[in-house]
């Protein structure tokens, strides 16, 4: 496409900001938003800011998925592991809004700094995202949403992801590791190829298992069946937390083993968003209060990651 490096076309720029309800100049819509992140305990969370970059790299990890790296034009903030970005990847006007994305991994180099994100074809916005060829430019508005926090009590920290559930899980492995936490991962797919960053989490220090419902590779099945068959092998008690995030299915099961088990833990919701930052209300999930009543909530500001203990037992 022969964009430069560090210049988004302003065309895009303007449309991106047409649609997110920016002017050029300082996020002043976003300045006023109640970003509810930062309630977040133990954690200071980047402001969200206009990001523009450039596509450096395009790797296919599927016939259907593939891992973008960005190269920003200006210092990218630091995202904290569950938050995602509102990302356009396309110079038209259709689709007409920017699709959420979790940030894969960031980092810096002697050029700048880089942001990656792994998708997987959905619809028409992730088509033409894997058809991005080097070069063409990227409008992204982030860091988003309420992200991961650590453990609250002692022991291995298990990651059940499903799919394309795995991309927030990389940082937040990292660090865990970091913190001096064994962490296992538990990664389910329909087949092989889904299952997506198995070398990169056990090189981030992750024990990793693995499910295929064709039976493939792994244990033959879904991915909630090693999650019991670990609990049963390390016992609920020694396990400091469960993350994860996948299919809306899955997630339901993995909360309901949690709970009855007694362990605590996270859930990445991933409900369509149009903003991803409180305007639009398309994103409304119900969540449970302090006094246990329930309440209607937006997903991309109260969430996308939650405490189990917020979500109903049934019927989400
Ligand atoms: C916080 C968050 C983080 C996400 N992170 C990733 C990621 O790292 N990698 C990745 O590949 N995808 C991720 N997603 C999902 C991704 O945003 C959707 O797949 C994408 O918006 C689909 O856009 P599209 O234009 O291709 O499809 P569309 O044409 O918009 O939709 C195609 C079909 O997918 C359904 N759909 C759209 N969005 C979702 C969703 N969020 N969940 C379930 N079904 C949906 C639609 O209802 C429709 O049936 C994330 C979603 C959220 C909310
Ligand atoms: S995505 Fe617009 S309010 Fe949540």
């Amino acid at each position: 496409m022969g964009h430069k490096v560090g210049h988004a076309r302003p065309d895009i720029k303007d449309n991106v900001r047409g649609l997110i309800g920016l002017r050029p100049g300082p996020l002043a819509v976003l300045a006023f938003l109640p970003v509810s992140a930062q309630a977040t305990p133990k954690a200071t969370l980047a402001r969200p800011s206009e990001l523009a970059g450039v596509v450096v790299e395009h790797r296919k990890v599927a016939p259907d998925a593939g891992i973008l790296r960005i190269r920003t034009d200006a210092p990218a903030p630091a995202f904290v592991p569950g938050q995602f970005l509102q990302v356009r990847l396309w110079e038209r006007d259709d689709p007409l809004l920017g699709r959420p994305f979790s940030i894969l991994d960031q980092g810096s180099d002697a050029d700048g700094t880089w942001l990656s994100l792994l998708y997987q074809v959905m619809g028409r916005g992730t088509r033409l995202m894997a058809s991005a060829r080097e070069g063409d430019p990227l409008l992204a508005v982030g860091p988003l949403g309420r992200p991961f926090s650590p453990p609250t009590r002692p022991g291995v920290a298990l990651v059940v992801a499903g799919g394309v559930g795995i991309p927030p899980f990389l940082l937040l492995v990292r660090q865990l590791v970091a913190d001096g936490r064994e962490v296992t991962v538990l990664l389910g797919a329909r087949d092989t190829p889904h299952l997506y960053l198995r070398e990169e989490l056990e090189a981030a220090g992750a024990r990793v298992r693995l499910s295929t419902e064709d039976g493939s590779l792994g244990f033959h099945g879904r991915v909630t069946a090693i999650l019991e068959e670990e609990l049963d092998a390390v016992g609920p008690e020694q396990v400091g937390a469960i993350y994860t995030c996948g299919p809306e299915g899955m997630l339901e099961a993995v909360v309901t083993i949690a709970k009855a088990r007694g362990v605590p833990g996270q859930a990445s919701l991933e409900r369509s968003m149009a903003c991803g930052y409180g305007v639009c209300f398309t994103c409304v999930c119900r969540l449970k209060r302090g006094d246990g009543s329930f309440h209607n909530t937006r997903t991309c500001l109260d969430g996308p990651v939650v405490d189990m203990d917020r979500l109903p037992d049934s019927d989400w």
